[in-house]
């Protein structure tokens, strides 16, 4: 069954359809929004090689001309080198300001070919057609695009929302199990900050997520579609609310930045920073200790990690919180569940809070 999300900000309005055998109708649903008949697909060769031709055959029963440009697989080429060669490659193709980009691909892709889409003849339509179960539920979704800079992750970059977003589930058969359980930590995330119904709900369908259940899997894919629309309706450059949707990320992104982002994937750091979180809201009595046994229960459940490496160093771990975009001023924030489906942001945390019991005040890294 084919279900629409709606996501509504005014004139950059769009749907997000999920459901099977959507690469194959993608050339329907881009004739529907009018676009300009020449498409550049923006992938890497792992993905093309499964999902390219089924996608480009669409695009061309449709009356579209398509032409491939394949980005090597991985968050180095996430950057603006890569970015150059695909605006050669729109101009190559012919791209006017009417035809769209279309990402073909997980989060990576997605940032990038978004990034390349908003500043190309300052902005042509993006067609995000995900394929990791974390760009589903999260990075195709509320118009975040950016490359990486030397300097820092997702440095460059701008809110372009997208014109449409098509999450074929049936291409998540081929994702590596690690990828799979790492976008799980964001649809966990969802349960925490929004969704106390669906955050039970996953505790009871866990097994059948990570085997792969089909209707288990669209449902979830959906629920947090739904779940971010939402968030992102109510604040679309994230000038407050938004920031919910960081919960986790404080301590997930220093982690994945002290190991060089070679050590976890997103999703597993994101877990770790969750668990932190919920152990520092119980901490500081906003949250029960039943909550945050149920959230730590489900993060196993999902065999995500859960515990900070005891070889971090501490002082280079508190560093990073405070480079966090949340914690501006100087003060550390964090947010912070008070309860399962409800958190909040939490000024001004002094560090004696931070009871990571397992990092040393010595270790080296
Ligand atoms: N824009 C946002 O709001 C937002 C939110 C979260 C994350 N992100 C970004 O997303 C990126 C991470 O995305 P990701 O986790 O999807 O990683 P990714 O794009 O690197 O994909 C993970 C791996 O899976 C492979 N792959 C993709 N689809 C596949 C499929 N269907 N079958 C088999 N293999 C497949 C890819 O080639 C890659 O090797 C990061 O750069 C992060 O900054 C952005
Ligand atoms: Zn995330």
């Amino acid at each position: 069954m084919i279900n629409k999300v709606d996501i509504k900000l005014g004139r950059r309005s769009y749907e997000i359809i999920t459901g099977p055998g959507l690469l194959s109708r993608a050339g329907e649903y881009l004739n529907e929004l009018g676009l300009g008949k020449k498409v550049l697909l923006v992938s890497n060769a792992q993905v093309y090689k499964l999902y390219g031709e089924i996608l480009k055959n669409s695009l061309q029963n449709s009356g579209f001309t398509t032409a491939a440009a394949i980005v090597l697989d991985g968050e180095e080429y996430k950057n603006l080198w890569e970015a150059e060669k695909l605006y050669n490659a729109a101009f190559g193709a012919g791209l006017d300001r009417n035809c769209p980009v279309l990402a073909l691909g997980g989060g990576v892709i997605g940032d990038l070919a978004g990034f390349v889409a908003s500043t190309y003849m300052r902005g042509v339509p993006l067609v995000q057609v995900p394929t990791t179960l974390l760009a589903q539920v999260d990075s195709s979704v509320g118009g975040k695009v950016a490359v990486n800079h030397p300097r820092g992750k997702n440095i460059i970059g701008s809110f372009y929302q997208p014109g449409i977003v098509t999450a074929d589930l049936n291409v998540l058969e081929s994702l590596p199990e690690r990828e799979l359980k790492a976008g799980m930590a964001e649809v966990i995330k969802y349960g925490i900050i929004y969704d106390a119904s669906f955050f039970a709900w996953l505790e009871e369908n866990m097994d059948y997520l990570l085997n792969m259940d089909y209707e288990a899997l669209a449902y979830a894919v959906e629920k947090s579609c739904r779940i971010k629309a939402r968030v992102v309706e109510e604040d679309e450059t994230e000038k407050g609310m938004r920031a919910i949707l960081n919960f986790g990320h404080t301590v997930g992104h220093a982690l994945e930045a002290l190991t060089e982002y070679k050590t976890y994937r997103h999703g597993e750091a994101v877990a770790i920073g969750m668990t932190a979180a919920a152990r520092l809201a119980e901490n500081m009595n906003f949250l029960s200790s039943s909550d945050r046994e149920r959230i730590i229960e489900l993060l196993l459940k999902a065999k995500l990690p859960v515990e900070i490496p005891t070889g971090l160093n501490r002082e280079q771990l508190i560093n990073c919180f405070y480079q966090d975009k949340k914690s501006a001023s100087g003060k550390l924030t964090f947010v912070l569940p008070v309860k399962i489906g409800q958190v909040e942001i939490v000024k001004d945390i002094k560090e004696e809070n931070l009871l990571f019991n397992q990092v040393s005040a010595h270790n080296e890294v």
